[in-house]
């Protein structure tokens, strides 16, 4: 993972006090602790007999050393994985389609949106996506520029953004700094705002994270899935 250097903390956090936001209250969030990403992604693969695993930025393996599955490609531009090479320059020459794909490469907004995208295309019909750290309870990890080691990005205005769209089923879970659920079944509850995602702040998500991104928890993200 990118190393930032005492300099860059401090001036993007200044940066982004003066022309981004500053806004200074936390949400409470406390996940689960005994329920992880690994544990979904691998709740899913034995629930639906998944063969093929994709996942978008791998960093040490922490998840993609331990997907048993003999179908498994991991792009990272800069470590872990199988493929070294960003999302963008894998979308464009893959063919493959895949069960299962987790999407934990580099937390910026559009990034995150066209890896959802790029990845709708290459999901089986019966697959799923899962986009890790959508849940962000500080301005501090979600902030672009980034200014903290723990860092969740604006991932989350990917999953508002795209659940305005009738054709994906979304759902947030609140475990692991927020994991997004998408499926391509049409939105039993597509999202309707009249802001543009690009304007949106912390102070938006602040006071409607739960609509914007539809968060579940553990007992109903196992019902539904
Ligand atoms: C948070 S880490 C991934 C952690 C890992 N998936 C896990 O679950 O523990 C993010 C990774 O995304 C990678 N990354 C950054 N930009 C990327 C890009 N454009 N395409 C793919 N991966 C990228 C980084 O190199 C880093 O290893």
């Amino acid at each position: 993972m990118e190393k930032l250097s005492k300099f860059k903390k401090i001036f993007n956090r200044i940066y982004h006090q003066l022309f981004v936001e500053n806004f200074d209250k936390k949400l409470n969030f406390e996940f689960p602790k005994d329920y992880s990403r690994l544990d979904m992604i691998n709740y899913f693969i034995k629930k639906n007999d998944y063969k093929s695993y994709l996942e978008i930025g791998c960093d040490k393996n922490q998840i993609f050393s331990q997907i048993d599955l003999n179908k498994k490609i991991g792009v990272d531009p800069y470590s872990g994985g199988n493929v070294r090479k960003s999302s963008d320059d894998f979308f464009k020459e893959n063919t493959e389609k895949f069960d299962l794909i987790f999407i934990d490469g580099l937390h910026v907004y559009k990034q995150v949106k066209r890896d959802i995208i790029n990845s709708i295309n290459f999901l089986n019909n019966e697959g799923v996506i899962l986009v890790h750290d959508c849940l962000p309870d500080t301005i501090g990890k979600q902030a672009v520029p980034r200014y903290k080691m723990q860092w969740n990005g604006d991932v989350w205005k990917a999953i508002v953004d795209l659940r305005q769209r009738d054709d994906l089923e979304i759902h947030t879970c609140f475990v692991d700094q927020g994991i997004g659920i998408i499926k391509k079944e049409n939105n039993s509850s597509t999202l309707k705002i009249d802001k543009k995602t690009q304007d949106l702040k912390f102070s938006d998500f602040y006071h409607n994270h739960n609509e914007y991104l539809r968060i579940i928890n553990l007992d109903e993200f196992k019902k539904i899935y």
